[in-house]
């Protein structure tokens, strides 16, 4: 399998690409400094380097044609404030999928958040802004022709993955390792009958195969 990664040297990016890298697919992604591309060279990955603010939907497609499938785990980060959340959160994955249709590809795989994350918290206005951009990304999304997934992880930590996921239509938010999330990003990659579904995922006591197979056909066709 050919996977382009956007969000390539982040936390989940990074380990999404070094799953798929270990296991003998191609691996491609988009970065902003020649550094991360050297680093991701040194293990096999053929990193772009661009600015996804920048790059029109077009040229985007010049990068990702030829793989057969996209992740977006990019985001700002809490960096730049609102306008960069609007920028990466919120019109990215809308600007990606823009691009996978000029280059011909059909599956694309969103990581996005729970609707209600720390809803018990007060967080401030840049979360909450934060949150509005995230819906509205899978609001675009959910809305192409592209065989779409997307995956709500809980609060991300890096603690060691387990292998093991809670993951359906709904979930409790609570933690999940970002090893996990990659783990279970790389298996809806590999069950194509997973499909235009949004799935939650937090830490729970089912093998990740086991649980992404089993939301196999559970998506609108
Ligand atoms: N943190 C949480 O608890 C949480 C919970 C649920 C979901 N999420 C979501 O999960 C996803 C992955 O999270 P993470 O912790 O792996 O994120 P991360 O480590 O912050 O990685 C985000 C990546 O996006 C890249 N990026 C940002 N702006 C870009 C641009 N203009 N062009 C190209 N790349 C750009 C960054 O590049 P640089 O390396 O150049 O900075 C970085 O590598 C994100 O979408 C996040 O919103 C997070």
């Amino acid at each position: 399998m050919r996977v382009f990664i956007v969000g390539i040297a982040g936390g989940v990016g990074r380990r999404v690409a070094t799953r798929l890298a270990t296991h003998g697919d191609q691996v491609g992604g988009l970065v902003r400094r020649s550094a991360q591309a050297a680093d991701l060279a040194a293990r096999g990955i053929n990193a772009t380097l661009g600015d996804l603010v920048t790059l029109s939907p077009e040229e985007l497609a010049e990068m990702i044609r030829g793989y057969d499938a996209i992740v977006f785990t990019a985001g700002a980060g809490g960096e730049g404030g609102p306008e960069t959340i609007d920028q990466i959160d919120g019109a990215g994955p809308g600007k990606l999928s823009k691009a996978a249709g000029i280059a011909g590809i059909t599956r694309m795989v969103l990581v996005s958040v729970f609707p209600e994350a720390w809803r018990e918290r007060r967080m401030d206005e840049e979360f909450e802004h934060y949150m509005v951009a995230k819906k509205q990304a899978e609001v675009e999304l959910v809305l192409t022709d592209r065989d779409w997934v997307i995956v709500r992880p809980s609060a991300l930590n890096d603690a060691p993955g387990t292998g093991l996921v809670d993951l359906g239509l709904a979930k409790v938010h609570e933690e999940i390792t970002r090893d996990d999330v990659a783990a279970t990003v790389v298996e809806v990659l590999r069950q194509p009958d997973v499909n235009r579904i949004i799935l939650e995922v937090t830490a729970g006591p089912t093998p990740i195969a086991e649980a992404v197979s089993a939301m196999a056909g559970t998506g609108r066709p």
